[in-house]
């Protein structure tokens, strides 16, 4: 069993800044680097490194060819990566002293998904394999189409959320992996409890995890309603924990683990990336944490 990753590749650019910059101002940074990101690429990494064989399927342009290097030296299957006309997306992340981010996208090549492309990534999934699915790519509401006609398991992480995603079709998502702005969105709700129970709602046959920074984790299916606290670390830098808890949650979830282990893996898993610089980097690789 695989699990095939149709996300972003983005070159991300890091400002390390005393605060976000604010209307009118502008601002000097302390620190300026360039890291590999995009939402996709981290979770294909993220389950990599824990082991998962994992496809990842997207486009960069002809400047991200170092991206698709990297994905393969770390074991991640690139064979699903194009390159395209458009630029490779790129990130602009200001991270403040507290290691809290503000991220701006720019989707480039990201956004140049054609049909045909959809068809040839859904004809790659294999009885048994995962779509995993975030929202940084054009054509994810076509993809779960196809999705469903193919009965192919999906696991979708609405990030970044948009009005739109409320009008894609959800039903068939097996996994929400979701925080609670992206839970606000998709339910109007504001307290996690009641976003929990909302998605249960609408989606019943959906499993929910719902993440909370430092708050921890809530997971609901219709046999189960756990919670999983944050571990208390030393924060540098919160960009990509949320890829990062996805990736090991995930890779859990595949290897057959209870749902208590695959949060917990989740959860130390990120608690190491927010002490480090960068997304992809900051990801730390399966010996790394002890279980
Ligand atoms: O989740 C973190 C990621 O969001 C960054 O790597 C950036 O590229 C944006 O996609």
């Amino acid at each position: 069993m695989k699990v095939v990753n149709f996300g972003s590749i983005n070159i991300d650019h890091v400002y390390r800044v005393e605060h976000f910059v604010r209307p009118g101002e502008t601002l000097r940074s302390d620190d300026y680097k360039v890291f590999s990101g995009g939402k996709g690429a981290n979770q294909s990494i993220a389950l990599a490194h824990a082991g998962i064989q994992v496809v990842h399927a997207g486009k960069i342009g002809k400047d991200g060819v170092w991206l698709k290097h990297k994905l393969e030296r770390i074991g991640v299957d690139t064979d699903l990566i194009e390159t395209a006309e458009a630029p490779t997306g790129h990130a602009i992340i200001q991270v403040n002293k507290d290691g809290e981010n503000a991220i701006i996208i720019h989707g480039g090549a990201n956004e140049s998904i054609v049909d045909d492309d959809i068809q040839s990534v859904l004809d790659s999934c294999e009885v048994g394999d995962c779509l995993l699915l975030q929202n940084e790519i054009n054509g994810v509401d076509k993809i779960l189409i196809e999705a469903k006609k193919r009965g192919v398991r999906v696991i979708f992480n609405p990030a970044p959320v948009t009005e739109a995603v409320k009008r894609y079709p959800l039903d068939s998502v097996d996994t929400f992996i979701i925080n609670v702005v992206e839970g606000e969105m998709l339910t109007a709700e504001k307290e996690p409890k009641k976003i929990i129970a909302s998605m249960q709602t609408r989606y019943p046959m959906s499993k929910i995890v719902l993440t909370l920074g430092k708050e921890g984790v809530i997971y609901a299916d219709s046999e189960h309603l756990l919670s999983k606290k944050s571990l208390d670390v030393d924060v540098v830098d919160t960009t990509g924990a949320g890829d990062t808890f996805i990736g090991y949650f995930l890779a859990s979830l595949i290897n057959g683990e209870e749902i208590e282990k695959c949060l917990e893996m989740g959860v130390r898993a990120s608690a190491i990336c927010v002490t480090r610089r960068g997304a992809a980097d900051s990801i730390p690789k399966k010996e790394e944490i002890n279980m």
